[in-house]
C-alpha cells in the first residue's frame, strides 16, 4: 500500500479541503458499521460492567479512525488506478518483430533506470529528479501514466521507454516521446517501436499522433520522416529542467481511412 499511502499524502497536500472531507466519509462509514457491530454485539452481551462497555465502545472508536484511513487511502489508490488506465494507459501491448511494448511492472525498475542516461535527459530536458520520479513510481507499482517500456523480446530486457500522453486541447490527438538506452541505440529499435506506437494510437481511436522533438535532434527527424509524419509546426517549447528550446511539432495521421480507425474529427 505504499505508493497509495504517498499519493494520499500528496492529495492531502494539494487539496487538503477535498483530502478532509473524503476521509471523513470514509471515517463515517466505517463508524456506523462500528456502532451497528458494537450495539448487537453489547446486546447480545449483556449485562456486562460499565468498564467492559466503555472499552468496547473505545475500541470500536480507535478500530472506526484506523479504518476510515485505510479504508479512504486504499479508495482514493482505486480510483486513481481506474483514472490513469481510462485516460493515460489507452494502448494494450504491442508485439514487433523484436520488441514488446507494454506496461512496465515493479521489476523493471532498475533496468529502465539503466536506459535513462545524459544523453537521454539532455535530449528530454529532463532533470536527474525527473527521471527519478519515473523509475520510482515503475519501483512503487503504482500507476505511470502514459508511460510504456520496450522490451526485447529475445531478452525480456528494458531498452527504452516511451510516453503516449494526452494533447491539451485536441481530444482527438496522443502525443508520442520515446527513448532507447544507450546500449541499443543505432540497430533499428526507435523506427520499430514508434512505426507500432502511432498505428496502436490511431486503432486505440486517435486521430493524430504529435510528436515533438527539438531541432537538434536529426534522429527524432528522420524517424518522423520514416513514418510519414508532417512537420506542421516550429515554436519555442520550455522543458522540464526549465530551458526553452526551439522545437518542432510533427503530426502523424492515417493516411487512409482504415475501417478499424473510429471515425473522429478534430474538435475546435
Ligand atoms: C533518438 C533515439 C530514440 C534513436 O533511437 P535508435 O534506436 O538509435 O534509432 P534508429 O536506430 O531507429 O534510427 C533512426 C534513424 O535516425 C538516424 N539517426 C540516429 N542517430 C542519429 C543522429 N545522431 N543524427 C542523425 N541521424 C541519426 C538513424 O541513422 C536512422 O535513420 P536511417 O534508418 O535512415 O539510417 C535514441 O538515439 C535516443 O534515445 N536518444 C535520446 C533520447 C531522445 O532523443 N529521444 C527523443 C526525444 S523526442
Amino acid at each position: 500500500m505504499s505508493w497509495q499511502i504517498e499519493y494520499a499524502r500528496n492529495v492531502f497536500k494539494r487539496w487538503p479541503v477535498r483530502a478532509v472531507v473524503g476521509l471523513a466519509g470514509h471515517i463515517a462509514v466505517c463508524g456506523l458499521w462500528a456502532a451497528i457491530a458494537g450495539y448487537a454485539f453489547l446486546t447480545s452481551m449483556s449485562p456486562l460492567s460499565t468498564g467492559l462497555v466503555v472499552a468496547v465502545w473505545i475500541a470500536l472508536a480507535i478500530a472506526t479512525v484506523v479504518g476510515g484511513v485505510a479504508f479512504w487511502v486504499w479508495e482514493l489508490g482505486r480510483r486513481t488506478k481506474k483514472s490513469v488506465k481510462k485516460n493515460f494507459d489507452v494502448l494494450p501491448a504491442i508485439e514487433t518483430p523484436r520488441l514488446i511494448l507494454r506496461k512496465p511492472v515493479s521489476a523493471e525498475a532498475a533496468s529502465l533506470e539503466a536506459t535513462i542516461d545524459d544523453v537521454m535527459r539532455d535530449s528530454n530536458g529532463w532533470t536527474k529528479e525527473t527521471g527519478k520520479a519515473h523509475v520510482d513510481a515503475v519501483r512503487g507499482g503504482g500507476p505511470t501514466p502514459g508511460v510504456y517500456v520496450m522490451v526485447l523480446r529475445s531478452t525480456s530486457t528494458v531498452i527504452g521507454g516511451a510516453f503516449v500522453l494526452p494533447v491539451s486541447g485536441r481530444r482527438s490527438a496522443r502525443s508520442l516521446g520515446w527513448w532507447v538506452g544507450p546500449n541499443h541505440r543505432g540497430s533499428g529499435y526507435a523506427t520499430e517501436a514508434v512505426d507500432a506506437l502511432v498505428e496502436a494510437i490511431h486503432v486505440a481511436g486517435y486521430l493524430t499522433v504529435e510528436i515533438k522533438t527539438t531541432e537538434s535532434n536529426l534522429a527524432v527527424q528522420r524517424i518522423c520522416g520514416k513514418i510519414g509524419a508532417a512537420e506542421v509546426d516550429r515554436r519555442p517549447h520550455t522543458l522540464p529542467n526549465g530551458t526553452t528550446v526551439s522545437a518542432i511539432v510533427f503530426d502523424h495521421q492515417p493516411l487512409v481511412a482504415d475501417p478499424h480507425l473510429r471515425t473522429l474529427t478534430e474538435p475546435n
